[in-house]
């Protein structure tokens, strides 16, 4: 049978009128030898823990044909003890949600709190993808500037809350692509009125915004830097997220997670598809959980990396802003797209981000720093 004649016109797709012409989100990919663009832990695992997870990986896969636990619940259980050691705050399973990715657990927030009439807020500049979770739930998008130094203006960030009555503020601390971190201090004074700064409720009522923290980079904090997990039992719309993908070194893993009050996880839990965390993802989880000192054992080496290029960056004349995270965030330039190009050309891959004039570049291994350095040095002399 020969092909259809068929002379109907092509079907035009019905995609939303405001997904029209964009892109997927996504840092560019360029093989060279130094790549110093996504905030990824330089070091792999080591062999011992590559064998644990793989033989908990061959366990989870001689399983494979029963759907996995829906709840996570020995997962959250071992995030919860992380939690515990990492910040010194009692927390149990239930007050822990955990997705593929922080970013699956952040829209999972905005699933149950954002939608249609709600609000968004955060201070800008901040992380590329949150106004993508605002556009995916369909929920408005407000941005406060932060202050010339990338704080968060906390004074405009309540007089935007008085405006808004945003559902939802999310604020990462330490901020990407700035390194900047929240003090315990600022972030009381936002919880205070967040307590009643949300949308009207059925009867009128001030509802809360929920308060998200994304704490992607928070093993990399400062001495003297709190965790936001501390202020978690007296203020049950504050939300803590953190991730296994930049300290433990596990982005390929897609694991992360957020601590909350037990009403908030049971809301994000409405909001999942079922069994999204596959058994596999469980598995080599918790086995890289086990080893976890192993995993973090390089976080003292990259901080003082950190604090190094930082001093390094001061020292030829940039202007660095303040790094609590395993980045730094440096400028100002009249042409950033022609120095970031330069440094690909001499093997060097950093991040284009942020206000123009800056540039924003991971820490990587000692060897790494050097080169990012050197070839630096070449494109400003
Ligand atoms: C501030 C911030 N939050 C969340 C994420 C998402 O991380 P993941 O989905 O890998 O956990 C990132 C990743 O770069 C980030 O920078």
């Amino acid at each position: 049978m020969g092909p259809v004649n068929d002379s109907r016109p092509p079907a035009a797709l019905p995609l939303r009128a405001d997904l029209a012409g964009l892109h997927p989100y996504g840092a560019p990919r360029i093989d060279v030898p130094v790549v110093l663009n996504v905030n990824e832990n330089p070091y792999a695992p080591s062999p011992e823990v590559v064998r644990d997870i793989a033989d908990a990986v061959a366990r989870a896969a001689a399983g494979a044909n029963r759907y996995p636990d829906r709840d996570a619940l020995a997962l959250r259980g071992e995030l919860a003890d992380y939690l515990r050691a990492e910040t010194g705050v009692e927390l149990t399973a239930d007050q822990v949600w955990a997705g593929n990715g922080s970013n699956e657990v952040l829209l999972h927030v905005l699933q149950a709190y954002g939608g249609v009439g709600r609000t968004m807020l955060t201070a800008a500049p901040s992380y590329s993808m949150y106004p993508e979770y605002a556009r995916d739930t369909q929920t408005a998008f407000v941005t406060v500037p932060r202050t010339e130094d990338f704080r968060v203006d906390v004074d405009a960030t309540l007089a935007a809350m008085a405006e808004h009555r945003p559902s939802v503020l999310v604020l990462a601390s330490p901020n990407n692509p700035t390194g900047t971190a929240l003090t315990a201090d600022e972030l009381t004074r936002l919880l205070a009125v967040a307590a009643t700064s949300g949308p009207a409720g059925p009867d009128e009522e001030s509802l809360a915004t929920v308060v998200v923290v994304d704490e992607a980079y928070a093993e990399f904090r400062r001495a003297g830097t709190p965790a936001a997990h501390e202020l978690l039992a007296d203020h049950p719309h504050l939300v803590v997220a953190r991730t296994m993908s930049k300290a433990f070194g596990m982005a390929g893993l897609r694991l992360g997670y957020l601590a909350a009050s037990k009403e908030i996880v049971d809301h994000l839990q409405v909001v999942r598809l079922p069994y999204h965390l596959s058994d596999i993802t469980q598995a080599a989880a918790l086995a890289a959980l086990g080893h976890r000192e192993s995993l973090m054992s390089q976080v003292a080496e990259l901080r003082a990396e950190r604090d190094a290029l930082a001093e390094h960056l001061t020292s030829v004349g940039l202007t660095v802003a303040e790094s609590d995270a395993n980045f730094v965030f440096f400028g100002r330039f009249e042409d950033r797209h022609a120095v970031w190009e330069s440094l690909v050309g001499r093997g060097v891959l950093i991040r284009e981000t942020g206000p123009d004039g800056w540039l924003r570049v991971s820490v990587g291994t000692p060897e790494e720093n050097a080169r990012f350095r050197a070839a630096l040095n070449e494109v400003l002399s």
